[in-house]
């Protein structure tokens, strides 16, 4: 399963990067508009520092507009993924993008219906927002159960990308379904990465290591 960042934080985004665990990147206007500064530059930083796919959303909701916007984003990068939303006019430019060979990511997904459209209309990536859906109380992953059934019954391209993740409970659950992707807030990467029994266990370790009167371990044998 590979994992994106979802953020436009360039200081979480290098950070994470440097440990190798950054597969891609997903931004929206919320998390770029919450960086302040030049959002272009946010935008051209970060394709030039994270190799995976990137994905900058248009901001137009008619098809027009989001073609030029698509066509522009595209220009920051090969690595560049452009966010169309989950509407009709979405839909088309998908088809339209797709035609001059720009990959594109349909977010804001709350139904498998939804992803099945998107999928038929030549997405590399769908976008389910699994939080959202759990905080109306439905049962977001469940609807990543049902992508996953689909695209595998018609051997779809699209790349399940399981995103508005709120907790790492939310990744295993992912990875149990078989996702393809998911984005993470760099907290939940965190998050992930860490548990008290490893933090005790490496104090004891160290602590008894000092009871044998050594320095770091030295080579004094010969192999
Ligand atoms: C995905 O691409 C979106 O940026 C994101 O996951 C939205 O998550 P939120 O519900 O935490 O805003």
């Amino acid at each position: 399963m590979k994992i994106f960042l979802d953020t436009a934080n360039l200081d979480s985004i290098r950070k994470y990067n440097d440990l190798g665990l950054v597969d891609g990147i997903t931004t929206n206007p919320s998390l770029l508009a919450k960086e302040g500064g030049d959002v272009e530059d946010i935008m051209v930083e970060i394709v030039r520092t994270v190799k995976g796919p990137i994905s900058l959303e248009v901001i137009s909701t008619d098809f027009q507009g989001m073609i030029r916007e698509g066509r522009t984003l595209s220009k920051y990068g090969k690595n560049v993924v452009v966010k169309v939303p989950m509407t009709p006019d979405g839909l088309k430019a998908v088809r339209a993008l797709r035609s001059e060979q720009i990959r594109t990511n349909v977010t804001l997904i709350f139904s498998a219906n939804q992803a099945l459209l998107a999928a038929k209309a030549g997405s590399s990536y769908v976008s389910p927002f699994i939080g959202r859906l759990d905080d109306i109380g439905d049962i977001g992953m469940d609807v990543v159960k049902d992508i996953k059934t689909i695209f595998s019954n018609y051997d779809f391209e699209c790349e399940i990308l399981v995103a508005s993740v709120r907790h790492p409970l939310h990744v295993i659950e992912a990875a149990k379904i078989g996702a393809d992707i998911v984005t993470l807030p760099p907290d939940v990467l965190g998050k992930m990465m860490a548990h008290p029994l490893t933090d005790i266990g490496l104090a004891r370790f160290l602590e008894d290591w000092k009871k044998t009167k050594s320095s770091t371990p030295k080579i004094t044998v010969e192999r």
